[in-house]
């Protein structure tokens, strides 16, 4: 979708469609029309709107520009969350109408900033601007178009550069929900590899990628063990980006790219397994968070580092009771080929932080079901050994929208790993928490460096729409990394 503005007061054409947002309960709603858009006021009866928050109405006027007519709720409750939220029924009304393009008046609220205001819309429109229909054919498909052009009629001096940060994360997000939503056939270690390898055209970023001899040669066991059993070989993928040459400090952000998990010997049953194409969501929440901080050419430095295997079910897969070396040396009993993510995940923080000592590590993975049944699909669990990251985190989520809340590293749990014949054991002694043991154990891999872990499970992939995230993949994560990574003293 592109985004462009245009200054108030000019005129409309007939065939325009007006997006017009009206807050619940105003009684002078008719008054609070922009002089421009008198003719609506005049041919419109506003008194059978009621302008909650999402209530949308398509008004088609004979001779004039249609209107489509978008609640925000009380003005009392109207934050940026709530107006992507309000401005996702517009993309809904577009879609059902067949409307590519739309001129959208921005409302002025007493208690908000202009520039916000039009931030939060722009974003809850492209967000929810978005379907994935790549395996449609045209005679299968819904036939319904995408909004491709809105223009904003906005006095805000700084509306082309807040429309241009929008499009860069916006578009990033709906680019990292195709890459999850693409089949494993096609969205494999080399198929992400490759992805990644065309962010290095962009300036201050560069990209290599290990492919299964230097895996083997640098003695990734774990990440070496869970491919076993599939004929696609793994990669190691590390993305640079420089956009501070003056600091020597990193921000790393490690994603679990697991491109299919079938859990291995320890197979997933139907009605877990179906989704398990969307196991590589924190890799690819890694590298479309460095490459809109790249174009947003953010003055900081980031690693984005991905593991990418398979876990499959073969003659050569890993087996339960098997034991494996770490990248750190650590050896590890496999209790559960299904907890496959840690062990990818060990290896590539052990690897971040030994050989590209980063200021900070944030690993970003779909690791725990656990974390499905403790949160929903609504906000990500996460774990610290660090406050001042946590709080970091913590604040761009809330900004974002993207929430995330925090479990505990108490150390007691950390006796559960405890295995007979290894340094520890991949799966707890106890059938409980989780969440908190994958972090239990990630731990492990980082010896010195402030580390968080975010467990995306949940929120990762939406069984239903939810406002602006559609069903399927929502993108979570992109958001969040670059609104961290903006706000980070590098
Ligand atoms: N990829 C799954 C976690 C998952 C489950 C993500 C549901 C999204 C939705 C992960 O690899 C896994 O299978 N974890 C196991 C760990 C257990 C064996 C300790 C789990 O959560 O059951
Ligand atoms: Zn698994
Ligand atoms: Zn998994």
């Amino acid at each position: 979708m592109n985004l462009t503005t245009r200054t108030t007061g000019s005129g409309f054409k007939k065939s325009d469609t007006v997006v017009l947002f009206l807050p619940e309960q105003d009684k002078k709603r008719a008054h609070a029309v922009p002089a421009a858009l008198k003719f609506i006021a005049d041919s419109i009866d506003l008194s059978h709107f009621k302008g909650k928050s999402a209530e949308t109405a398509f008004i088609p006027l004979a001779g004039k520009p249609a209107v489509i007519l978008c609640g925000i709720g009380k003005e009392k409750d109207i934050d940026a969350e709530s107006l992507r939220r309000s401005a996702a029924g517009v993309s809904g009304i577009c879609r059902d109408k067949s409307i590519t393009g739309i001129i959208v008046i921005p409302p002025e609220l007493k208690g908000m900033a202009g520039a916000l205001v039009l931030e939060s819309i722009a974003e809850g429109l492209f967000l929810s601007n978005y379907s994935y229909d790549k395996y449609k054919t045209g005679r299968n498909g819904n036939g319904k178009s995408l909004v491709k052009h809105a223009i904003f009629l906005t006095g805000e001096k700084k509306a082309p550069a807040i429309l241009k940060k929008v499009e860069i994360i916006s578009r990033n997000t709906l680019l990292c929900r195709d890459l999850i939503n693409e089949i494993s056939e096609k969205s494999d270690p080399l198929g992400i590899a490759r992805e990644a390898r065309t962010l290095a055209r962009l300036p201050g970023v560069t990209c290599t990628v290990y492919g299964r001899k230097e895996i083997q040669k640098m003695k990734m066991g774990l990440l070496l063990a869970v491919n076993q059993g599939s004929r696609r070989p793994p990669a190691l993928v590390v993305l640079t980006y420089r956009g501070n040459p003056r600091s020597k400090k990193f921000f790393s952000i490690i994603g679990k790219g697991i491109t299919f998990d079938s859990g291995g010997m320890n197979l997933k049953p139907s009605g877990h397994i179906e989704d398990m194409r969307t196991d590589m969501a924190g890799a690819a929440a890694a590298l479309f968070s460095l490459k809109a901080v790249a174009e947003l050419k953010l003055p900081k430095n980031m690693y984005a580092v991905l593991p990418l295997t398979e876990n499959m079910l073969s003659n050569d897969s890993y087996r339960p009771g098997d034991v494996f070396t770490a990248y750190d040396g650590t050896t590890v009993e496999i209790g559960n080929t299904d907890a496959e993510g840690r062990l990818i995940l060990a290896d590539a923080l052990a690897f971040t932080e030994k050989r590209l000592k980063p200021e900070c590590l944030v690993d970003i993975a779909t690791l725990t079901g656990a974390c499905v049944v403790t949160f929903g699909e609504i906000v990500a669990g996460y774990l610290t050994t660090d406050d001042d990251l946590g709080r970091l985190l913590e604040e761009a989520g809330a900004a974002t929208g993207e929430v995330i809340w925090r479990l505990p590293l108490h150390k007691d749990y950390e006796e559960n790993l405890k295995s007979d014949i290894a340094d520890i054991s991949n799966v707890s002694a106890e059938k409980n928490s989780g969440t908190i043991m994958g972090g239990i154990f990630l731990k492990k891999f980082v010896k010195t460096g402030k580390w968080a872990h975010l467990d995306i499970a949940g929120t990762a992939r939406n069984s239903k729409p939810r406002g602006y995230r559609p069903k399927n993949a929502t993108g979570f994560g992109v958001r969040l990394i670059v609104e961290t990574v903006g706000r980070w003293k590098g």
